[in-house]
């Protein structure tokens, strides 16, 4: 390799200091004629952004290259967070959010003619995940980065992120994401980083020697993981660690004479075949699918992250001794639990470690978080495919479970039923592999995302885990980065906020207490209306402009955006909404505080049910909205392609959010987060971290309703039967037989009705006919308090005054203390490493 006779580093500061005195506009104006290679009269709006985006990426990349010799220099113990998925959404704001520049910059490009919000419309969203998880992926990444942690996030740079929705007649159809269709100025191909992954094949054994033997694993069908790197900046420090996304390439390309000598269609072929298998992100929330595809994605990315990961310790390290001092790799749920029979195998039939050792090396380095309890998002994979995709990984994981099993037998001799429930397989006539249980063994901890949450995984699903190891167990509750979702989001409310309490809330969302005081002051609270009253303006214009729906600002936003599932119930929402017609045509000259209801969210493309719904919710807005008895009291709107970029439209501009689902359900949703954080009031049940907002905004500055976990648990023990309440309740009965029977689709009356089916005749497994009537008043205590704006102002900055725990910044302080036991790194610009 070719060494340098120049003093990099000596350029590489030279260059900074250059870049940061550089005025951006030539830094802007630079990259249009340089890089872009366009001039006034070809330039594009696309243009334009991509030379604007390229100029801050410029800005980026030394403190990059700084933080990452830094690392090695200091030989730092990294966090590695493995995620299939990331929702990180656009990168441009934050990026300029995060290097304090957003202001500068904005005027910068103004004085130059350009505005830099239009010009940001141009950046397609990272859309490479499909709720909560990835999302909370994509905030931890931030925090880790503004805490000075040397942390990466391995992901996979699938080619179609999260379909794009679109409404058509009222129903759900979904379009491809292409998002890299125009170059992604963001990231850095790297194309030194690849590495062979195999699959298929069959497994050979080999003497060692003293009657042992050794395993290859042979005529495998590899492909290549190249990287992909993305800056992640800290805010207001010099940090900007790595972001790695793999993308599948055929072993072909990287061997022309192979390609040469076969077929050549047969050859390119095989390509596109390997190249599927970062194409697309499989589209379900919280289901699991049993695809090959599937499951090949997920050693793909297990692979490919643990060769990168090893590659950069062997780089400083002669041996193996030190990796779990050096390592610590957390599991965003089961998707990457390969990760820790690779690690094994590699340690085993690689590099020659004897099981005991390799086994408490991989125990060591790897955490778990769990992200539901609901029985169809546990992943379970079929032995039969694992034998013939990863033959010599379903060995392994006998032998660990063989291994775990006799632990168990000594702890509980004789109990059958508690080594068959802890067993990582699952007996029947298909045999399957569980991944929850390879994760909790394979994994010094394992947390949960709220306490509630983590009480029913130690209580309910993984009880026995529980009971034979206690202290693996713990609770991270999520959270959300302030920094996109309040100084970037809405940045009316954070310049009120840092205009009263200084700007210390931008790396201690703790400080917000400082607005405590200030709850009941009128002048205060009367420039804190009048910023939510502009958010609601600003959203209203966007609603008409992008959608051609006129909402009035007068209206309480009332706002339920996340994923359309039946335990999320916007079903629930959504018959209040048709009492509330009801309640006004019945009786037009009360007093109705008006409302607009907005939804959004996408269902998976297979789930049937929860696209009906989202057609019964478009049914019912025409109706409703179309109606001159009602449309000056209420109206409804389903906002399509909801995303990270168009939830940061809507948190700022919300009153009321709708976070509802059947208490036990949610694991934790940070939705609710980030709603109450833009100074939302919170109507919602005692699920997930709704449980510890409650606790921290205080039970009178919050809407609660229905049952909490355990009363839906004894419900169900007792037999709960959902036709009792449509018996009793006639306000319900209408809704449900309105529903039924045609009213909001007279030219196919029957098609609501396996909705209104699996509320009567199929259990209602969501207990939305037991929980009806308390949210209905809980609603209207709603709407007394909306006419109170004195005391919904107070509860609103109560709201955003006491959200201080729900910063990542938080939950991964809280990460690092109980579990990585990483230690920050600070980069200091002027300072040589070498
Ligand atoms: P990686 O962490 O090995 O992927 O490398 C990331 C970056 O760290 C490289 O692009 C270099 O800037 C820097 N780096 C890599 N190896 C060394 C080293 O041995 N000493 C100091 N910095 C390094």
């Amino acid at each position: 390799m070719a060494t340098p006779r120049t003093d990099l580093n000596a350029v590489i500061r030279q260059c900074i200091t250059e870049k940061e005195t550089e005025p951006f506009i030539n830094a802007f104006i630079k990259r249009l004629i340089y890089t872009v290679a366009k001039d006034r009269y070809s330039a594009t709006e696309r243009d334009y952004y991509l030379s604007a985006a390229y100029a801050v990426k410029d800005l980026l990349v030394a403190r990059w290259t700084k933080t990452q010799q830094e690392y090695y220099h200091q030989d730092s113990k990294r966090i590695y967070y493995l995620s299939m998925e990331f929702l990180t959404g656009r990168a441009m704001g934050n990026n300029l959010i995060n290097l304090g520049l957003y202001d500068d910059c904005k005027k910068a490009l103004e004085e130059a003619g350009f505005d830099l919000e239009a010009l940001m419309e141009y950046e397609p969203d990272a859309g490479l995940g499909n709720g909560g998880l990835g999302r909370l992926a994509a905030c931890f990444m931030d925090s880790m980065a503004t805490l000075q942690l040397p942390g990466y996030g391995y992901g996979m740079r699938y080619e179609y992120g999260i379909f794009e929705q679109k409404i058509r007649d009222g129903f759900q159809i979904e379009l491809p994401d292409h998002w890299l269709r125009y170059e992604n100025p963001w990231e850095i191909a790297r194309p030194e980083f690849i590495y062979p992954v195999h699959f298929y094949g069959e497994v050979q054994q080999y003497p060692l020697g003293r009657g042992e033997f050794g395993y290859r694993w042979v005529n495998t069908d590899p492909v290549i993981a190249m990287a992909y790197d993305m800056p992640i900046p800290g805010y207001g420090n010099n940090t900007v660690n790595t972001f790695r996304l793999w993308s599948a390439k055929s072993s072909r390309d990287f061997n022309l004479e192979d390609f040469n000598r076969g077929d050549y269609m047969q050859a390119v072929e095989h390509k596109s075949e390997s190249e599927t298998i970062t194409k697309v992100l499989y589209p379900e929330d919280s289901t699991m699918q049993g695809k090959e595809l599937r499951l090949k994605q997920e050693y793909f990315f297990s692979s490919a992250s643990l060769q990168d990961i090893l590659r950069r310790y062997d780089k400083v390290h002669d041996s193996l001794e030190q990796l779990p001092d050096k390592v610590a790799i957390q599991l965003n749920d089961t998707h990457p639990a390969l990760s820790v029979v690779e690690l094994m195998r590699i340690f085993i039939d690689e590099r020659h470690v004897p099981w005991e050792k390799a086994w408490d090396m991989t125990t060591r380095i790897f955490a778990y978080t769990n992200h539901t309890i609901l029985p169809e998002a546990l992943e379970r994979w079929r032995v039969s495919l694992v034998q013939r995709l990863l033959p010599r990984h379903l060995q392994l994981v006998y032998e660990i479970n063989r291994r775990f099993l006799d632990q168990v037998w000594i702890h509980s001799p004789g109990d059958y039923d508690k080594l068959g429930r802890m067993s990582l397989i699952e007996e029947g006539t298909e045999k399957m592999v569980r991944m929850g249980n390879l994760c909790i063994v394979g994994s010094h901890s394992v947390n949960g995302v709220s306490e509630l949450h983590t009480d029913i995984i130690r209580k309910r699903i993984f009880k026995d885990f529980y009971e034979h190891t206690p202290e693996k167990f713990n609770a991270k509750t999520n959270g959300i980065t302030h920094r996109r979702w309040l100084l970037l989001a809405n940045r009316r409310l954070s310049a009120l906020i840092k205009e009263t309490i200084g700007d210390k809330f931008t790396t201690d969302l703790y400080e917000l207490k400082k607005l405590i005081p200030l709850a009941s002051d009128p002048k205060f609270q009367k420039k804190w209306r009048e910023v939510k009253q502009a958010n609601k303006a600003d959203f209203a214009n966007f609603v008409e402009k992008q959608f051609g729906q006129v909402v009035s600002p007068e209206f309480i936003f009332d706002v339920q955006v996340k994923r359309m599932h039946e335990y999320k119930r916007q079903l629930l929402n959504l018959m209040h909404v048709v009492h509330s017609y009801n309640y006004i045509r019945r009786n037009p000259k009360d007093v109705f505080v008006p409302r607009a209801i907005f939804f959004g969210g996408k269902a998976a493309p297979g789930y049937a049910m929860a696209k009906l719904i989202i057609k019964l919710i478009t049914s019912v807005a025409h109706l409703v909205n179309n109606d001159p008895l009602t449309r000056e009291k209420l109206h409804v709107v389903f906002l399509p392609n909801y995303s990270v970029s168009l939830a940061q439209r809507i948190f700022p501009a919300s009153d009321l959010s709708e976070q509802i689902s059947t208490a036990g359900t949610e694991a934790s949703g940070t939705g609710n987060m980030k709603f109450a954080l833009n100074g939302a009031l919170t109507i919602g049940t005692l699920d997930g971290a709704n449980v510890e907002i409650r606790e921290e905004v205080g039970e009178d500055n919050i809407f609660i309703f229905g049952m909490n976990a355990q009363e839906v648990e004894e419900l169900k023990a007792r037999g709960y039967n959902p036709m009792e309440y449509y018996h009793k309740n006639q306000e319900l009965k209408q809704v449900i037989d309105m529903i039924a029977n045609g009213f909001f689709c007279p030219e196919q009356p029957d098609l609501f009705r396996p909705i209104t089916d699996s509320l009567l005749y199929h259990g209602d497994p969501y207990c939305l006919m037991a929980d009806f009537e308390s949210y209905l008043a809980c609603q209207r205590r709603v709407a007394d308090t909306y006419t109170d704006q004195k005391t919904w102002t107070r509860m609103s900055i109560m709201n955003v005054a006491n959200m201080g725990k729900f910063s990542t910044d938080r939950t991964i302080q809280e990460y690092v203390k109980d579990i990585w036991h990483v230690e920050p790194v600070a980069i200091n610009m002027d300072m040589d490493t070498e």
